[in-house]
């Protein structure tokens, strides 16, 4: 029997560190993802595969694409695939780098690290503008539902998509909004989380109402911010059993349907926007048949 990597639907950590890696030699990448056995345990250290990877072990995932890129009207949504991606979960910021060498080092020499994001919790899981994140989430049997695939048959079963994009807010242009604009551009009121009826729509809540798409469009959100220097913002991740509610809700940001676009973009911009594919557990271990490994 297949199941989801148990950091999919677990609560999200105190501190996480969030590596994505490119390509450098595919005839080594198979015995390096081998060796994740004993390295990723799918709870404190979630795996995602990305297209470049599963093509070039001539393996295909359906429902696996490259990441939409968007330009619209003053900003871009950039896609930034990648091959291989791993979000270390835990609460010790010391062993979460450490953990994270172990990898490089297995990953190396068929994959090379592109990045490295150090991520936080925020209070009760909110947004470094203060904003609760995560409210609307599906929970229970329903997060599964709309989180991870069934009925696709073994190797794929308990598997998830996800969409990753790390967002770099302008907290300056943020703080100079009335406490009624920030509302507005959330649709929900920052003291109290209560949502706005008669937020604009270009409210991102008003954007991204799950319910009000066909079919409706859930995803199982497990963002966190994110800080580095003087920059900061939000990786925003969603896990889904495809890649379609994730797609729908972007089309509807970036104002693709109807000319309106998320007022999140005002003071936040992603700068990466990549998808991958969760491998399932079985017996404890990742299950890589689906890729013939
Ligand atoms: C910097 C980027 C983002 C920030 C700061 C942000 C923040 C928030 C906040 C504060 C909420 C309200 C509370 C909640 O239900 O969680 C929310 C809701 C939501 N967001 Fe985002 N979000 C961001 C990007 C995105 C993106 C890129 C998507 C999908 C394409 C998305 C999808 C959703 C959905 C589906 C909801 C729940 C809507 C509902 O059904 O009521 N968000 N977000």
């Amino acid at each position: 029997m297949n199941e989801a990597q148990p950091g999919i639907l677990g609560p999200v950590p105190r501190l996480a560190r969030y590596l994505p890696f490119s390509l450098s030699d595919i005839s080594r990448a198979g015995k390096a993802l081998q060796s994740l056995h004993g390295l990723a345990d799918g709870d404190q250290t979630v795996v995602g595969l990305g297209q470049p990877l599963v093509l070039g072990l001539g393996a295909r995932v359906e429902g696996l694409r490259a990441f939409p890129s968007y330009a619209g009207a003053g900003f871009t949504v950039p896609s930034t695939p990648a091959a291989l991606w791993f979000w270390h979960r835990g609460d010790d910021r010391g062993e979460l780098t450490l953990r994270s060498r172990s990898i490089q080092r297995a990953m190396s020499p068929a994959f090379g690290v592109e990045t490295v994001i150090d991520a936080f919790q925020y209070g009760a899981s909110r947004d470094l503008t203060g904003f609760q994140d995560g409210t609307e989430n599906p929970q229970g049997k329903k997060a599964i539902e709309a989180g991870i695939v069934q009925g696709r048959g073994e190797g794929l079963d308990g598997s998830s998509f996800i969409a990753v994009q790390q967002w770099v807010h302008d907290l300056d242009r943020f703080d100079a909004m009335s406490p009624k604009e920030q509302d507005d551009t959330v649709g929900r009121r920052k003291s109290d989380n209560e949502e706005l009826a008669d937020a604009p729509p270009s409210s991102h809540v008003k954007r991204t109402a799950q319910e009000t798409f066909t079919p409706q469009a859930f995803v199982v959100r497990r963002s966190m911010p994110w800080a580095d220097g003087a920059r900061s913002g939000l990786v925003f991740v969603a896990f889904g059993k495809s890649l379609d509610a994730f797609e729908a809700l972007l089309k509807r940001m970036v104002g693709a349907e109807d000319g309106i676009v998320d007022a999140l973009f005002n003071f936040t911009r992603p700068v990466s926007g990549s998808y991958f594919w969760c491998p399932p557990m079985r017996s404890g271990r990742l299950d890589l048949s689906a890729l013939g490994l």
